[in-house]
């Protein structure tokens, strides 16, 4: 192990993670690694709640607010909001207990875009970063950090805490060395240069993060997985939104708007996007590239295959095959893969100039192409917005997609009017359903809502936004945009009070 850790000072550092845990204190800001299931903290976070639960037991009110590159895991989610340790979290979650007591009100979540999240720390937007706690893969004779499975706010953290606490975990492979590109060329404005980055595979950083030792205040050494969850296997919904989106790439390409190779990909979470990944590789294409926030185990299969010839990324959200795949094959992948904090794989620049596709799952969408990705009936957290406003504003083509009902068909995923909104209508160019997929580009409202009925709302509900849309540009206040207020956002009140959007019969 200690060749992991080759800096001679750090190593004197060392303690157990019960001993790490124990500088962390009620009330502090602490930024930890991870991107989700992927180069998380895996000791420290599960020896502070053991903490935490025995000081809550005996009275006290042990919480700190916690800030990661997106969602975690259960070793550092879960078991922190088991031990009710958290008062704030941000920017990003999917862990069922956190999302319980989030949605319970019991804590403060701020969902933000994951590309605003670095700027917003150098802005001080969240206060000071008391203590930094960072996953790395190794310690490197100089004190510079093999950085781990993930990149995410790392270099941030690292920056901008006032302590760091280190985990190195071999369980890590070794030859994860050389495969990431940190960028330290931000700056505050006024002071920003442009980011010299015109192709995905561009390298503009070093392969390291860098840390002032005297901020080291501990270094643990940990030997665990990361986790993600298995996701579904590609069912017919989801391989027939596929089939519409290969069959919409086709179409761009014969009338000039899409290059042969397609544009650099951006792949949203999810078995929807996952699935939409597998039918990519069918689709005959070669020498892609991927230009994206997390690689799935859907693009290593398209790496495999040569249908993607490289992907850049912040993180690996791998489920245990794909893990498997990615260790068993790590020569080939780490030619092929890199890794960058998320402030640069979700920088508006860098997606406006490389001129991504961005296709991402969504919650539903109303009949204008307003797109809520987070709130279930306008209230519930899912998940959180992750990188998809990052890339749904700033890519060449923005396409959001889900099967057209969720909940054995007792909700609609095209409603009349979002109950949340995430993406407005000027930010969505494409809407695709297993119905079928809207092209709204260079369309009004109204053109817009008739086709998003016509192509993606289930066949039980398309009569009902027909009726709806009709009555709404007969009785409308304004003609522009038509709505009927008062009934606008009934389908979600008729959701919540029976447990469907279908009217009673
Ligand atoms: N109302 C209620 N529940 C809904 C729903 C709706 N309109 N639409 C979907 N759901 C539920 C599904 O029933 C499913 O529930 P389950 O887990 O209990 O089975 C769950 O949401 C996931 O839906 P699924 O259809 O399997 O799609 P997904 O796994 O692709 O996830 C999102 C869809 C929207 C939740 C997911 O894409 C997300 O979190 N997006 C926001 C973040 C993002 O886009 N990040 C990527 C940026 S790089």
């Amino acid at each position: 192990m200690h060749q992991r850790i080759r800096n001679a000072s750090l190593a004197e550092r060392l303690m157990t993670a019960e001993e790490a845990a124990c500088l962390i204190k009620p009330g502090m800001t602490v930024a930890m690694s991870g991107f989700t299931g992927a180069g998380y903290p895996k000791a420290v976070p599960q020896a502070l709640a053991a903490l935490m639960e025995r000081e809550n037991d005996a009275g006290s009110d042990f919480r700190i607010k916690v800030l990661t590159g997106a969602s975690t895991a259960p070793e550092l989610d879960g078991v922190l909001a088991k031990a009710k340790g958290m008062e704030l979290r941000l920017p990003f979650q999917s862990d069922p207990a956190l999302r319980d007591q989030i949605n319970a009100g019991d804590l403060d979540y701020i969902d933000i875009h994951l590309g605003h999240v670095a700027q917003h720390t150098w802005f001080g937007f969240f206060g000071a970063i008391d203590i930094a706690v960072v996953e790395v893969a190794g310690i490197l004779e100089d004190g510079r950090l093999i950085p781990s499975s993930s990149v995410g706010n790392n270099k941030t953290w690292l920056e901008q805490a006032d302590k760091v606490i280190l985990e190195v975990n071999r369980w890590q492979p070794e030859e994860l060395e050389g495969m990431h590109d940190v960028y330290y060329g931000t700056a505050l404005p006024p002071h920003r240069k442009p980011i010299m980055l015109t192709e995905p595979d561009d390298r503009i950083g070093v392969p390291y993060l860098s840390v002032d030792q005297e901020k080291v205040v501990a270094v643990v050494e940990t030997d665990a997985p990361d986790r993600n969850s298995p996701f579904k296997a590609p069912d017919e919904t989801s391989q027939q939104i596929a089939g519409h989106i290969l069959d919409f790439f086709e179409h761009e390409i014969k009338r000039g708007r899409m290059p042969e190779k397609l544009l650099p990909l951006q792949s949203g979470v999810g078995n929807v996007a996952n699935a939409v990944l597998a039918g990519l590789a069918t689709g005959g294409y070669e020498g892609l590239t991927a230009y994206t926030e997390v690689i799935q185990d859907g693009m290593l299969d398209l790496l495999k295959t040569g249908v993607l010839r490289m992907a850049s990324a912040t993180s690996f959200s791998l489920s245990a095959a794909g893990i498997e795949e990615f260790k068993s094959n790590i020569g080939f992948y780490r030619d092929r893969i890199l890794l960058r904090p998320q402030e640069i794989s979700n920088h508006p620049e860098t997606i406006r100039r490389l001129g991504c596709i961005a296709l991402n799952g969504m919650i539903e969408s109303d009949i204008y192409g307003n797109v809520n990705s987070t709130h279930i009936a306008g209230t519930k957290m899912m998940n959180g917005i992750g990188g998809s406003g990052d890339f749904a504003r700033n890519s060449y083509l923005s396409v959001f997609m889900s099967p057209s009902v969720a909940k054995g068909g007792q909700i609609s995923g095209i409603v009349p009017m979002v109950s949340h909104v995430d993406h407005t209508e000027h930010d969505t160019m494409v809407v695709v359903t297993e119905q079928g997929l809207a092209d709204m580009r260079g369309l009004s409202p109204k053109q817009r809502a008739r086709l998003v009925i016509e192509k993606c709302a289930h066949p039980d509900y398309r009569p009902l936004l027909e009726d709806y849309f009709e009555r709404a540009c007969r009785d409308s206040f304004g003609k522009h945009t038509p709505h009927l207020l008062g009934e606008a956002l009934s389908w979600h009140e008729r959701f919540v009070e029976t447990g469907s959007m279908r009217p009673a019969l």
